[in-house]
């Protein structure tokens, strides 16, 4: 039997958590394959409107991760990003999106372990969700 493999769109922070991604690969840590990396040079580059194209375009999730609060390059970037994802997972609500198919997370530079950890949690949300359907907007 055929098991359904989710499209994960992760949005990482130039900084920290794409550094945490390369971290985990040069530790040989398991990262699913599922996970489909773009880099930004901020969480706060990540605008709703992303996720939600993202969405519209064959995602069936997507990880949002920057740097720990208080640890942003850009000094305000994650926080802005934290406000963001509150408004964010009302309009999923509204377009009858599971909100935990959009999560934001923080991975730093050494945190290999947390990022292999968060990708392959989120995976297997987003698998036991299933499909992203939106029959409406695609
Ligand atoms: Fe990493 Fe802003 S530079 S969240």
């Amino acid at each position: 039997m055929n098991r359904f493999e989710p499209k994960i769109v992760a949005f990482l922070c130039n900084f920290c958590s794409y550094e945490g991604a390369d971290r985990a690969g040069s530790s040989k840590l398991e990262v699913p394959p599922n996970i489909r990396s773009i880099r930004v040079m901020c969480s706060g580059r990540v605008e709703p409107e992303m996720v939600i194209e993202a969405l519209t375009n064959g995602a069936d999730g997507v990880l949002i991760l920057g740097c720990h609060p208080g640890d942003c390059h850009f000094k305000e970037g994650n926080y802005k990003t934290l406000r963001r994802h509150s408004l964010l997972l009302r309009m999923l609500r509204e377009f009858g999106i599971e909100p935990k198919r959009v999560r934001l997370d923080w991975v730093s530079a050494s945190e290999g372990q947390k990022f292999a950890e968060v990708t392959n949690e989120m995976t297997e949300i987003v698998r036991s969700l299933g499909p992203l359907e939106l029959t409406a907007c695609r």
